[in-house]
């Protein structure tokens, strides 16, 4: 097996001769920072049924409940930091400019912390309420909630998490461009997901076979590491930076 330092500097080397770079971020960015991931051992998951939760019939079946999680997930993502990844993508942000973009399935909305510009949210943000009678949506950052389930400010109507559920459509504007993105990226990596929930778990799959450069960073491998050009395992938070950090302008 290669030697880690052997493999970043293959990974610096593909994102310095690429063009136009993809980073797909997952719910392992987010777990320096102290955010859960879905699917580890102290995955969000393993406290609740994610079907009883994310799902419309859910929210139609208990808005209570689902948002009583929500609040929990608000309260949680409030009280952290993001970390030396996210850093680390903000700073590949600063030397590429437009060529590079964010899409992250996760909705904690920590890219837009480090102020990343480009970033495209395909499961929406935990900061959103949409209204379900009048269809108005708006930024709340109010944690706790002081009203569960919270009502539309315009209408009284019961406002829902702007996030996408299981069985929900991903945005079709979001979406356009991250198709766009996919055919014209010469490099993808691929960040802290298990690559195991569509369509992003395609994402990579996409961008390769449009001759795009694949670099996985996970704590293990995924079903993304076979087709992978290069994987490397260890913390996001130690190993973007020690990447990103020696790529020249
Ligand atoms: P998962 O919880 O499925 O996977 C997290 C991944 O991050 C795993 O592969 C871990 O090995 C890896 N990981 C954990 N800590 C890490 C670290 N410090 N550095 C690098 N990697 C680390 O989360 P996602 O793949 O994001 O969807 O889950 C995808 C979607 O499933 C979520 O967006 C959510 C969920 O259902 C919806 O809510 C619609």
């Amino acid at each position: 097996m290669k030697e880690k330092k052997e493999l970043q500097n293959t990974a610096k080397e593909f994102i310095e001769k690429s063009e136009k770079i993809c980073a797909l971020t997952g719910a392992g960015i987010s777990a320096e920072s102290g955010i859960p991931t879905f699917r580890g051992k102290e995955g969000l998951w393993n406290k609740y049924d994610p079907t009883e939760l994310a799902t419309p019939q859910a929210f139609q079946r208990d808005p209570k409940l689902v948002w009583e999680w929500y609040n929990w997930r608000r309260e949680k993502i409030a009280s952290v930091y993001p970390n030396s990844g996210h850093l680390a993508l903000k700073k590949l942000e600063d030397l590429r400019g437009k060529d590079f973009v964010i899409i992250t399935q996760n909705v904690d909305g920590l890219h837009n912390r480090v102020c990343n510009k480009n970033v495209l949210e395909i499961h929406g943000n935990i900061w959103k309420v949409k209204c379900t009678e009048c269809g108005g949506e708006d930024f709340n950052y109010e944690v706790p909630l002081k009203e569960i389930p919270p009502r539309c400010p315009r209408c009284g109507g019961l406002l829902r998490p702007g996030v996408v559920w299981f069985g929900e459509s991903l945005p079709y504007d979001v979406m356009a461009e991250v198709e766009e993105w996919l055919r014209k990226c010469n490099a993808m990596l691929v960040i802290g997901t298990s690559g195991v929930v569509q369509p992003a778990a395609s994402f990579a799959f996409v961008a390769k076979h449009n001759d795009a450069k694949v670099i996985e960073i996970n704590l293990e491998p995924t079903p993304i590491s076979e087709i992978a050009d290069v994987s490397i395992f260890g913390k996001a938070g130690e190993i973007l930076p020690e990447i990103i950090d020696q790529i020249q302008d």
